[in-house]
């Protein structure tokens, strides 16, 4: 143990556990630096946010210019770079998001996202889908139901909280057609038998789990939601807080898919890993949560809020590239599919790529991620789980990923597969 995981373990709470006990020191683009002078490929991208990779020039340059000008303002009084964030959101956003509120976490943009939902609708009821991510507060691990163990001593959580499946069609052995059927008549027999439609204030959805082993909702799917959404004046509420900014392919998930959100949430890259989070929608519902109904300290922070305009700005160049490099690392991926027994699905949208990991009989094999994971550590690079076995490499290189380090990333990976097959 070095000291400093020694005095890791004396200081900090053992709650907060990090993947891997490694001192880094440094990052740059798609690398970063251990305190041995090791040299590590970052795929785990601080958990999908630093999509620019680390420390982007631009957005160096604009949070440090604001550092030396303003860096708090706490509602006390108007500052610039929070008008320069919306704008630079809003005119990203699909066609219905026309105001922002900024906050710091995406916990907490979940969290307001529902207190819109019921001071907008006047109804009290939420529905969320089975294996979602939402976050760790109160609030947001009650819409939380990746793994039971996020709960696990937590109850009584929210009542009017009501959980339906999310069509999941490798582990169910079904077809996405038929994972959508099954999911869609779930929601129906909810609304027969647990709840009205007319007492849901909104869906809580991601465009595609994250944490919950990286399942696409698909097109149907979430259109399918939007057209009952409408039916019953319920608000879809869609979390893009790991799909967002350019992950999936277009700047938002929805827009892949053609869905107009009514409420979207944002955080991880919206400022490439400076703390902020935002909810947005159209202006009609914003205008209806009025001043004092909610608020915040920190939330807006002067530099955050810069970073997050140069960092739309860098993506601007980039955001386009990616359909073509998930192309790319599809088609190697499909490849390695074909070779490995081991990859059971190769799933996912954009950069944002879901390998699951399985032993006979497509059973989630965690062991495997853990060999691979070291493996990977050993060559120098990190990667991250997901799934509630642990079981799913995510894969999400930096969305400016060189072709030459994007191929490293998946011969590390494919030898590791490789000599896990041969143990
Ligand atoms: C989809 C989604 N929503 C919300 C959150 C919570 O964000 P935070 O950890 O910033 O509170 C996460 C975090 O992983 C997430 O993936």
């Amino acid at each position: 143990m070095t000291d400093l995981q020694k005095r890791l373990h004396e200081i900090i709470a053992p709650v907060i556990a990090f993947d891997n006990e490694i001192e880094i020191t440094e990052g740059k683009g798609s690398w970063v630096t251990g305190a041995d002078g090791k040299q590590y490929l970052d795929f785990a991208c601080g958990i999908a946010t630093t999509n620019l990779g680390h420390r982007p020039d631009d957005v160096v340059a604009a949070a440090q210019a604001q550092l030396n000008k303003l860096w708090h303002a706490g509602g006390a009084f108007l500052y610039e770079p929070i008008i320069e964030a919306a704008e630079a959101i809003v005119g990203i956003a699909p066609d219905s998001i026309e105001k922002a509120f900024f906050m710091n976490s995406g916990a907490e943009a979940v969290e307001a996202s529902v207190k819109l939902a019921r001071k907008v609708s006047g109804r009290q009821g939420i529905i969320t889908f089975r294996g979602a991510f939402h976050g760790r507060t109160m609030g947001s691990v009650t819409y939380t139901t990746s793994k039971a163990k996020y709960r696990q001593g937590y109850h009584p959580l929210l009542p009017s909280v009501f959980v339906t499946p999310f069509p999941h069609p490798f582990g169910w052995d079904m077809t996405q057609e038929e994972a959508n059927a099954y999911a869609l008549r779930e929601l129906e027999m909810k609304f027969r038998y647990e709840v009205t439609p007319h007492e849901i204030a909104a869906f809580l959805v991601e465009p595609m789990q994250g944490e919950g082993g990286y399942y696409p909702a698909s097109r149907e799917f979430l259109q399918s939601l939007r057209e009952i959404a409408d039916e019953h004046g319920i608000l879809l509420m869609i979390d893009e807080v790991q799909t967002g900014f350019g992950r999936t392919g277009d700047w938002f998930t929805s827009q892949v898919y053609d869905v107009e959100p009514d409420v979207m949430i944002m955080g991880k890259a919206i400022a490439n890993g400076l703390p902020l989070s935002g909810v947005a929608s159209s202006a009609e519902i914003m205008d209806q949560w009025r001043p004092g109904s909610h608020g915040t300290t920190f939330g807006g922070n002067p530099v955050s809020c810069a970073a997050s305009a140069a960092t739309v700005a860098g993506l601007r160049d980039v955001v386009p590239t990616v359909p073509a490099t998930s192309e790319y690392a599809f088609s190697r991926w499909n490849e390695l599919k074909d070779r490995h027994r081991t990859i059971g699905d190769v799933r996912g949208l954009g950069l944002m790529i879901g390998i699951e990991l399985v032993s006979e009989g497509n059973t989630p094999d965690p062991h495997a991620f853990e060999a691979i994971s070291a493996h990977a550590i050993d060559r120098g690079m990190f990667i991250l789980n997901c799934g509630p076995d642990g079981n799913v490499i995510r894969f999400i290189p930096p969305l400016n990923v060189s072709r030459e380090d994007l191929d490293l990333g998946i011969d590390i990976l494919a030898e590791g597969i490789a000599a896990y097959e041969n143990r």
